[in-house]
């Protein structure tokens, strides 16, 4: 089947690759004449796993390949809509122009019948006011929501939880797209995924409620963290048991310094504005979630700096970790950089290292203060402060790190205690002493 995919960023360059994979006839479409050189050339423009050898092997097998011109997409049967939907620049609700300007572009070029799958993260209710756009074209449109997480975007693409579908009020139309995804997706299906199928609000709604759930349970565990650092409990073996009722589950009960990334915080804004718009309050607790988030940022840069005597200004602070989360390079929303900044601001003389973000960030400017690894960092630190759980960190001997202070925040919990205390160090969890 010929498809194409329109925005060629994080989900749309990851869904090309899997769909070649998937035996199909591909071409991405992006607007950034760099990012499609790069992409064609079969070279990943951000660090994923197995990402590199897919597109390599897509390119090479000649199923797939990347453009700047719509006019080349004419003949697909099927056109993925998988542009980014940026938190707006008043801060809350998503900016849609991408979305606008893909269809506005793809749908000239729309062959008789077409079918259009809006993958973005859109507020309710963009799927029914694009739908009179698209059958205007001749098209179909279907609402597929994607749920990959970065560094494990190869992997939850070809073998999602679950695939949803949003179909048309319309049943010959919700019919025939509905047949067309199927094809598209067979080998997934054939797989044993479940495939729900529903209207327009509820597609796009599980998206942003699938978020919002995430990141109320990271803030849930966070707020008990709070607790616990006044109790002298130990989160992580409250997570440990409440995580064991299978109602509850384990994941996503890391405490720690909060969610951030290109997702969670601005899909959790864009909902509860959206929720605004139509007049309800009930998403109010995701002001809560919010701010819990926010807090655990400051909770790091206030204990670095009591540690320090109550003023950080010239003192060394060695960072491990600049990207949200471990395997990624990706630092849109990072918690990690955002206590960086705000270290630096208070005046101390910070020093970063992180395997795959940290020579994105020397090569964007090269005036910053990036270390080639922790052991560089850390030496002559007066602190240390653990902030992505890169494997390369929690398997760190701290025997072998030479500070000038040995202090570290664990703003993971992803270090032994008992190890770095009998190596000499005064150690710091979130929520665990
Ligand atoms: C998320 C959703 O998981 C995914 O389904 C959606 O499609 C996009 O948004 P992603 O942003 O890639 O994916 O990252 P995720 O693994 O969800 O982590 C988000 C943030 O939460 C990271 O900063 C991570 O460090 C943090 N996190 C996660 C915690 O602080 N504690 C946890 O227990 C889990």
């Amino acid at each position: 089947m010929k498809i194409s995919v329109i925005g060629c960023g994080y989900l749309g360059a990851v869904h090309a690759a899997c769909m070649a994979e998937l035996g199909h006839e591909v071409i991405g479409v992006d607007v950034d004449q760099e990012k499609v050189d790069l992409l064609a050339a079969g070279r990943a423009p951000f660090h994923e796993p197995d990402f590199d050898d897919l597109l390599a092997r897509g390119v090479a097998s000649g199923r797939l390949s990347f453009t700047t011109d719509f006019a080349q997409v004419a003949d697909a049967t099927v056109h993925f809509i998988g542009v980014g939907t940026p938190q707006r620049a008043d801060g809350r609700g998503a900016d849609m122009r991408y979305v606008e300007s893909a269809v506005d572009s793809l749908l000239p070029h729309l062959a008789d019948q077409a079918v259009v799958v809006g993958k973005s993260t859109v507020p309710v209710g963009t799927a029914d006011s694009l739908e009179p756009l698209v059958t205007g074209a001749g098209g179909i449109l279907i609402w597929n929501p994607e749920f990959l997480r970065e560094s494990f975007a190869v992997q939850d693409t070809l073998r999602p939880d679950r695939l949803v579908y949003g179909l048309s009020k319309d049943s010959d139309r919700a019919e025939q797209a509905l047949a067309v995804l199927d094809e598209v997706y067979a080998d997934i299906i054939e797989a044993g995924t479940p495939r729900l199928i529903m209207d327009f609000p509820t597609a796009e709604l599980v998206k942003v409620s699938a978020n919002s759930f995430l990141a109320m349970k990271i803030s849930f565990i966070n707020a008990m963290a709070e607790i616990c650092d006044a109790t002298g409990a130990d989160v992580t073996k409250l997570a440990e048991a409440i995580g064991l009722d299978d109602r509850i589950g384990r994941k996503f009960l890391r405490a720690g310094i909060g969610y951030g990334g290109g997702c969670l915080p601005k899909d959790t804004l864009a909902f509860q504005a959206r929720t605004e718009e139509l007049g309800l309050n009930s998403l109010d607790f995701l002001t809560d979630v919010n701010a819990i988030n926010e807090r655990r940022r400051q909770r790091v840069v206030d204990l670095a700096v009591d540690e320090l005597g109550g003023d950080v200004t010239g003192r060394r602070i060695a960072i491990l970790g600049a990207a949200f989360k471990p395997n990624t390079d990706d630092t849109r929303e990072s918690p990690a950089l955002d206590i960086a900044r705000r270290l630096e601001k208070l005046g101390a003389d910070v020093v970063i290292t992180d395997p795959a973000a940290g020579p994105v960030l020397a090569a964007r400017d090269s005036a910053a203060p990036i270390a080639a690894d922790a052991h560089e960092a850390v030496k002559d630190s007066a602190i240390t402060l653990l902030l992505t759980e890169w494997d390369e960190f929690k398997s760190l001997d701290p025997a072998t790190l030479n500070p000038a202070q040995k202090i570290i925040i664990d703003g993971r919990n992803a270090i032994d205690p008992t190890t770095w205390k009998q190596a000499g160090w005064t150690y710091y969890g979130m929520g665990r002493s």
